[in-house]
Parts: C-alpha cells; sequence; structure tokens
C-alpha cells in the first residue's frame, strides 16, 4: 500500500529545510544506546544526525521526499568536508556572503550523489542564502518575519529574545509583546487558510482537530514567557533568521566531531516509511524518530502502519513522535502490544523549544 500523502501532496521540492522539531526532547526520549538501531525519519537531517551523536551501530533514514533526502544529503558531505564555523555559514545560522556559501557547497559537492548533485547545482541562489533558509515552511517564516516591524519595533523585538528571568518575561509578554495587533496579525498569518497555502500544503489540515491560529498563539506565549528564548534556536531563527545564542542539538560545536566520525554508520532511503518496513526483519528496530508523519494520514493507516512498527521493532523499543492538530498515540486496542510512557512524554514535552505542537509521544513495544 503507498503512503497517503504520496498522492496528495508534490514532494519535489524542499518543505523543511530545517528540523522543525526539538532534537533534545527526541534524544533524551529515545535514550539511545551504542549498539542500537534506529529508524529516522529525515527531513532536512538535523535530528537523524543528532542521533548519531549517541553512537548506534546504524541510523536508516526515510523520507518520501527527494528533496528532504537531498538536505541530509548535502548535510553529511558538508560535515565531511568542513570546519564546524563553516558548517554553520552553509547553513546560514551565521552570517555569510553568497559567493562564500557557493564556495562551501563547491567542496561539499563531490561527496554528492549524481542527482544530489544536479538538485543543487540548480539552487545556487538558495545555496547563497544559506541551505536552512531553501524550504516552503522557511520562506514562510521568512514573510512572518519582514511583516513583523508593522506590529512591533525592532527594539521591542530584540527586548523579546534578551536574557530575562521568567517572571520579566511574563510581564515583558503581557505589558509590551500582546496586543490586540499582535492577536489579530497572528491569527490571520497563522490561519489554516494561509499556512496551508503559504506554509504547509492544505492536505497536512485534512485529519485537523484544532484551531490552528489559537493553538500557535498560545503556544508561541508559552515560548516568549515558560521556555526561554536565550536558550532556543528555533524561536531565534523565526524573530531573526539565524541562530544567535543557541544552536539546535546536531550543530552545536561540541557535537560535531562525533557526528562527523559517526557518518558511516548512516544510510538514507528515498521512499515512504510504509514501503521501507516491508524490507526489514521482524525485531529489528530499537528505536523510531517519526517526526509527525501520522497527522497526515488517517487514522485507520496510523493503526497500520503501527502494528508494522511494532512488527519491525525490538521488545522495548521506543517511538517517538509529534501531534501538531491532529491526536494520534496508540489505540486502546494496542495496549497489549505498546505501553505509553506518558508522564516521561508529557515533562519533556513541558521542554519542547519547536513550540507549536500540541503533544509528543513515547510509547515502548512490549
Ligand atoms: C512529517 S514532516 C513534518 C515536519 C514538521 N514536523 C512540521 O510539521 O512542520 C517531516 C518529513 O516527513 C516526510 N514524510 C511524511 N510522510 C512520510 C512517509 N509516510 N514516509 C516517509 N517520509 C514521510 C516528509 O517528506 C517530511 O520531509
Amino acid at each position: 500500500m503507498p503512503s497517503e500523502i504520496s498522492y496528495k501532496a508534490d514532494f519535489s521540492e524542499i518543505r523543511y529545510a530545517q528540523c522543525w522539531e526539538d532534537a533534545d526532547i527526541l534524544l533524551n526520549a529515545l535514550d539511545i544506546q551504542p549498539g542500537d538501531i534506529c529508524l529516522s525519519i529525515a527531513s532536512a537531517g538535523d535530528n537523524t544526525l543528532a542521533m548519531l551523536s549517541q553512537s548506534p551501530a546504524r541510523v536508516i533514514a526515510v523520507d518520501i521526499n527527494p528533496a528532504q533526502i537531498a538536505c541530509l544529503e548535502l548535510r553529511v558531505a558538508a560535515y565531511r568536508e568542513l570546519s564546524h564555523p563553516e558548517l554553520l555559514v552553509l547553513i546560514g545560522s551565521l552570517p555569510g556572503d553568497g559567493a562564500y556559501r557557493n564556495s562551501l557547497y563547491h567542496r561539499c559537492r563531490p561527496q554528492l550523489s549524481t542527482v544530489t548533485r544536479q538538485f543543487w547545482d540548480n539552487r545556487s541562489t538558495a545555496i547563497a542564502q544559506g541551505i536552512g533558509t531553501a524550504g516552503k515552511f522557511e520562506r514562510y517564516l521568512r514573510l512572518f518575519r519582514s511583516m513583523l516591524p508593522l506590529i512591533h519595533n525592532q527594539d521591542i523585538i530584540t527586548e523579546a529574545i534578551t536574557e530575562k528571568t521568567e517572571a520579566e518575561r511574563h510581564i515583558f509578554y503581557q505589558q509590551h509583546w500582546n496586543n490586540n495587533r499582535w492577536q489579530l496579525f497572528f491569527k490571520i498569518f497563522f490561519s489554516q487558510f494561509i499556512l496551508g497555502r503559504l506554509g504547509r500544503h492544505p492536505s497536512f489540515f485534512e485529519y485537523a482537530q484544532k484551531n490552528v491560529a489559537e493553538h500557535l498563539l498560545q503556544r508561541t506565549a508559552y515560548a516568549m514567557t515558560t521556555i526561554n528564548p536565550c536558550d532556543n534556536p528555533y524561536l531565534q531563527w523565526i524573530a531573526t533568521g539565524q541562530h544567535l545564542t543557541a544552536l539546535p542539538y546536531a550543530l552545536r560545536p561540541e557535537n560535531f566531531e562525533i557526528i562527523r566520525a559517526n557518518l558511516d554508520r548512516l544510510e538514507w532511503h528515498c521512499t515512504a516509511i510504509e514501503d521501507l518496513l516491508k524490507n526489514l526483519d521482524c525485531d529489528f528496530i530499537n528505536k523510531y524518530n517519526l517526526s509527525n508523519i501520522f497527522e497526515y494520514m488517517s487514522n485507520q493507516n496510523y493503526e497500520t502502519l503501527l502494528r508494522k512498527l511494532i512488527r519491525v521493532g525490538k521488545s522495548s523499543a521506543r517511538l517517538a513522535y509529534w501531534n501538531l492538530l491532529v491526536k494520534r498515540s496508540r489505540p486502546e486496542d494496542m495496549k497489549n502490544l505498546l505501553y505509553s510512557l506518558t508522564l516521561e512524554a508529557t515533562r519533556l514535552y513541558q521542554q519542547d523549544k519547536a513550540f507549536f505542537y500540541s503533544s509528543f509521544i513515547l510509547e515502548e513495544i512490549i
């Protein structure tokens, strides 16, 4: 059976040029051990690379979209060929000019497969801007950022990401940020209609159960107050288009060498996870990073896929995934197969720096 999403959305372009899922909570949840075999949705590659830092025996990355595989492949080449500061410039975390970024790309280029080389050769503008800016979702965030000065002046925007205590952040949010203009702008910009057309794909909302803008507004307030913006690379990129004082896990200097040293343990497949699983043995995978792929399918297809993941998973294997707008967690009639680590998942969700999700799910195969 082909993946449900494959015949609904076009997958020829980059949708996510960065992984908008918090690798810190993912790694904490999966508790990857040396020798583990991991299966990870590739997306832009960051979290798959983060998993390598725990020295598993193998990480198998999969994505249905060849453009996402091209993002992962270029990152792998960059870890091999570049220094850590150069990697940050190529991604766009650090400023750099277009010619310099293209010269960095040309150093990575010989490492790429023919298909991926052709893909990036045709995207020198995206490379010049930083490969982390090149997705549909990041362009949507850039549009948001460009309109933000209509609501708040630059001083207020800078103040929002300047170090403060939690109590000060709450006061700042109420007194300086959360005015009527902000609420109105946010609700229009992140309405399902606009987000579906400019940021994600309308079909990604087919199973949505929440009011998108209301949910995102509430979670943004949480990220600007309860969670510290100074430690939050995701919020910093949304507000400034760069990583100022915080980096996602895979880009932190202390993780660079270990990821580079373990790159030979990584493989990638451009196919639907449903198809990949058919070719894997039973009792094989220890840790699953499943992004929020279950939201893109009906409940029935979710349950079918869950059963396949259990078949291929080892006893005690862990599955980590997010819900944005659709509630997905193991159904009651599978409680003899999957144990929900609800307390641990809830604790991690409270620290989730990629704040827009509505829940984080962690389950263990019995
Ligand atoms: C599910 S998306 C989510 C990204 C981000 N969490 C968000 O919601 O904005 C992450 C990746 O999953 C891939 N994907 C979705 N369904 C898939 C499937 N059935 N098999 C393999 N990859 C899939 C997409 O191509 C994409 O690169």
